[in-house]
């Protein structure tokens, strides 16, 4: 050993549970796909079409979020293309497309390496798709991952994008044999409201991903755990708890090897390098406070008042609740509110209706003795996380910023 063996084994973190955290990264492709042997063999079974000369025109891949859909659909193509001189396999990301014209064009770039310029059209990009495909090898599976995250525009239809995509006259003519793999968090017909024409382009081949149960997480979880933590940083009821509260909540891989993945590092910060049901506890806090402050932040500018001026009252420990209907109304009409921000009592009912609908907020009626009866209403999350919102909220809210700039 050299003495840098000595300065370096001396130096090491020792209070760290990692060994290799990059390996929680859900970005970071696995080894292996564990849990999805029904959806691995239905895509084989399609895929295999092509021995007896038939790819269906789409394959819908639908499921929540985290449920192994890009993974495996990925994979599965791409390995039966490698062993399979007539199929070539495409993927492409529509998320940050925010136009079915950037869509489009996003495929051809895939296909060419190339883009079109917007003057050319949507007609110019698919006679550059049409054209890239003709030197393709008999048949082609385009994965179209993300796809929910297109919607109409002012230009053009989905109904449009897909009919082209599918019964194209560039594609019938050159006869082109193109499945499309739409991927999804839901079935695109109801989504999309694709109307008739498309729907009977469409094949009804669809593969689900349903969220993934305690089980399955498991055996998803494991052997991305050992590679990722020292020996003995995760003991087994600290596992078997985090397995089972990522599957009461979301069912979602990704946000499971995030939770493991930000309870190692609280740990860490603990000075410890094990962890504890208090890390996953901590981190489930967390996660629950930063995806309510990101609902929050998505509320209409009337919303989002209605729950400060549900929580603008000080009680007797911190922020007062539950509060009436009058207190918020009263809140909302002190001086500093733009007059236009100032509602009336009964559109701050419908709100707390939807508020309510929406899960945010609990209502219910107290009797007053005398005085009748009153809804007392009060947030179902932490009031203070309001307060930490409206930063966020502001900066996207010329409205807001008035009110806090005052
Ligand atoms: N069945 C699985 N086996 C191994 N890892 C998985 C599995 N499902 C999901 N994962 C992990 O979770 C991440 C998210 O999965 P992904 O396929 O991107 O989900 P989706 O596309 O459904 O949102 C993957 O990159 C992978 O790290
Ligand atoms: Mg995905």
């Amino acid at each position: 050993m050299s003495k840098y063996d000595d300065l370096f084994a001396a130096t090491a973190p020792d209070d760290s549970p990692f060994i290799d955290k990059g390996v929680l990264d859900p970005l970071a492709d696995p080894p292996e796909i564990h849990a999805r042997k029904d959806q691995e063999r239905e895509l084989a079974r399609l895929l295999n079409g092509v021995h007896d000369g038939y790819l269906p025109p789409t394959v819908a891949i639908y499921g929540p979020p985290g449920t192994g859909k890009t993974l495996t659909t990925r994979r599965v193509a791409r390995e039966f293309a490698a062993r399979t001189d007539a199929v070539a396999v495409e993927y492409v990301n529509l998320k940050e497309c925010r136009t079915l014209f950037s869509a489009a064009n996003e495929i051809l770039a895939e296909l060419t390496g190339e883009k079109k310029g917007a003057y050319e059209g949507l007609d110019g990009v698919f006679a550059g798709i049409w054209t890239a495909l003709e030197d393709y090898p008999d048949w082609t599976v385009l994965i179209l991952d993300e796809i929910d995250h297109i919607r109409h525009d002012a230009n053009y239809d989905p109904n449009d994008f897909f009919y082209r995509l599918l019964r194209g006259e560039g594609k019938l003519k050159r006869g082109i044999d193109l499945s499309v793999w739409p991927v999804s968090n839901e079935l695109l017909e109801v989504d999309l409201h694709l109307d008739s024409r498309v729907e009977s382009a469409m094949s009804d081949e669809a593969v689900c991903f349903p969220p993934y149960g305690e089980r399955e997480l498991r055996v998803v979880l494991e052997p991305r755990l050992a590679r990722a933590f020292r020996d003995g940083a995760v003991p087994d009821a600290v596992f078997e708890y985090g397995v089972r509260e990522a599957a009461r909540r979301w069912g979602d891989a990704r946000k499971a090897l995030r939770l493991f993945r930000q309870a190692g590092e609280h740990a860490s910060e603990c000075g410890r390098n094990w962890l504890t049901i208090d890390c996953i506890d901590a981190t489930l806090g967390t996660t629950e406070k930063a995806a309510t402050i990101e609902k929050l932040c998505d509320l209409p500018v009337n919303h989002f008042l209605v729950l400060t001026g549900s929580t603008a009252w000080n009680g007797a420990d911190g922020i007062k609740q539950p509060v009436t209907t009058g207190e918020i109304h009263d809140y909302l009409h002190r001086d500093r509110h733009p007059e236009e921000l100032q509602l009336g009592s009964r559109t701050i009912q419908t709100i707390v209706t939807d508020l309510e609908t929406m899960g945010l907020v609990e209502t219910w009626i107290e009797s007053k003795g005398r005085g009748g009866r009153q809804k007392r209403i009060e947030t179902t999350f932490d009031p203070q996380w309001v307060h930490e919102a409206v930063t966020e909220y502001a900066t996207d809210s010329t409205y807001l910023e008035i009110v806090i700039s005052r």
